[in-house]
């Protein structure tokens, strides 16, 4: 190891015992053993001093690497704050991913307009838009800080030189796709351009003192190498997801060497950007109609947030042949799951119908704790009967059509409780140990079969 905090230090020690001395002696004082006394020259740490990468290029211990403590960044976008596990940390790249148009730049121009409105300087590299493209979206969001530097250029080496001159906290390069490097021979976006571009910035920003989030568009024909390829090269990933069609957001991390990959963060596009949806179960809930069956609501756990979901179900047909799935937001396989168990356990015959299955607005509804909601809003559709809109129902099945419990199911309560979802139908597991809040009333289940007796009074 060469490091320059490496020193040299000379010692005396028994070949004997091993006892050391402070210079050489003719017998050890030790064990009294006459001439065995040797001078040995060894590689040491330099006292009191400990190491950081760019000290040393072999290996140190680790009880002298210090603790990284500088204070995380905020991006003044409290949800994404959140999802990337409380503020950027420095030196770490971010990979945004999300299909063209979903809003990755509009939510990254934001969070740097944010950061540059406290008085952080910032750099926003565009290789697909011009200048004028990103004034016009600048001012659409209202950012006019002088610390938010702007870049329209698509050449790797030209962005790195820029990256290194400027001090910018945070950099955004939009996009790794549009970025090409000369020493790579293929077209930009091919996958060894987007692998390079991501390698040499990162190793950049590993020596810099700034954070850097790289957007990755969703491809779908392959022409054009995706985020997924990125993805182990970076500290976080986070995507990007939602229905062009409706303005709902929804941001995941589905990586993060800094923090938890279960947290998400849900915004409404609007005409002036995206805005937070700082309570997401009122707004998933708020188009919900009223008096319509196959529909119930379920609280799923979101990270460490309960969020109440609609979970909607058409069952129709029968069609010739065994019946056709359809699921949106929600697992095939669970489905497959529950249809077998309905059958089997309530002696419904489903398995000739075909069965659309959705989670309203966008939300991933394939924690196992939405079993219970799905099966009620099969019963539901099935017998074109309505259940209360004030229910709340959740819980695990199990293949004999057992309701387990589930985590967190006083969280879920109180979601559901504070929105107005009083009549709660939940695993007996979990209501027998909770307390109803006040004015709801909690409706224990043991195993479905229960189910098509209490679901509609
Ligand atoms: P954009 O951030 O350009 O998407 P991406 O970078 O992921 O490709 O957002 C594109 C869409 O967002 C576009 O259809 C216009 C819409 N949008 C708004 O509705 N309001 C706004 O304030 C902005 C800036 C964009
Ligand atoms: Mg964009």
């Amino acid at each position: 190891m060469q490091g320059k905090l490496m020193k040299t230090e000379v010692s005396f020690v028994c070949r004997e015992c091993g006892g050391k001395t402070l210079k050489w002696m003719g017998r050890c004082p030790n064990c009294g053993q006459w001439n065995s006394i040797e001078e040995k020259v060894s590689t040491v740490c330099a006292k009191g001093r400990s190491y950081t990468s760019d000290d040393v290029s072999g290996p140190v211990p680790i009880s002298l690497i210090p603790n990284d403590r500088s204070p995380r960044l905020f991006t003044g976008v409290d949800e994404l704050d959140r999802v990337l596990g409380g503020g950027l940390i420095k030196r770490s790249v971010i990979l945004v991913g999300g299909d063209p148009g979903i809003g990755k730049s509009t939510l990254l121009m934001q969070a740097l307009g944010s950061m540059a409105s406290l008085g952080e300087n910032v750099l926003y590299v565009s290789g697909e838009e011009s200048l004028e493209q990103i004034k016009i979206r600048a001012d659409r969001l209202g950012i006019s800080s002088k610390s938010f530097l702007v870049v329209a250029d698509n050449g790797l080496e030209r962005i790195l030189d820029l990256m290194r001159q400027t001090d910018a906290s945070v950099v955004v390069l939009d996009s790794a796709q549009s970025i090409s490097s000369q020493s790579v021979d293929s077209h930009a976006g091919s996958l060894s351009q987007v692998r390079y571009v991501a390698a040499a910035s990162i190793e950049i920003i590993k020596r810099s003192a700034s954070a850097c989030f790289l957007v990755g568009h969703v491809t779908k024909d392959g022409a054009l190498a995706g985020p997924k390829v990125l993805e182990h090269m970076v500290d976080t990933v986070l995507y990007f997801e939602g229905d062009r069609g409706h303005p709902y957001r929804i941001l995941r991390a589905v990586k993060n060497r800094f923090g938890s990959v279960s947290e998400i963060g849900v915004f409404e596009m609007t005409d002036t950007g995206l805005s937070q949806v700082s309570n997401p179960s009122e707004f998933f809930l708020s188009e919900r109609p009223e008096g319509s069956s196959g529909s119930v609501v379920t609280a799923l756990i979101e990270g460490s947030r309960p969020i109440l979901a609609e979970i909607q179900t058409l069952v129709s047909g029968p069609t010739p042949g065994s019946g056709r799935r359809t699921c949106l937001g929600t697992d095939p396989q669970r489905l497959a799951l529950l249809v077998a168990v309905i059958e089997k356990k309530l002696g419904l015959t489903i398995s000739d119908k075909d069965i659309f299955l959705n989670a309203v607005g966008g939300v991933r509804a394939t924690e196992p704790g939405v079993d219970l909601c799905i099966i009620a809003s099969i019963i539901s559709s099935f017998t074109d009967r309505i259940i209360p809109f004030s229910s709340m129902v959740f819980g695990e099945v199990g293949l004999s059509g057992e309701v387990r419990p589930v985590a967190k199911a006083l969280a879920r309560v109180n979601e559901a409780s504070r929105l107005g979802y009083s009549r709660i139908l939940g695993p007996r597991k979990n209501l027998d140990s909770c307390t109803p809040p006040e004015g709801s009333s909690f409706i224990p289940i043991t195993h479905i079969r229960e189910l098509p007796a209490i679901l509609f009074d």
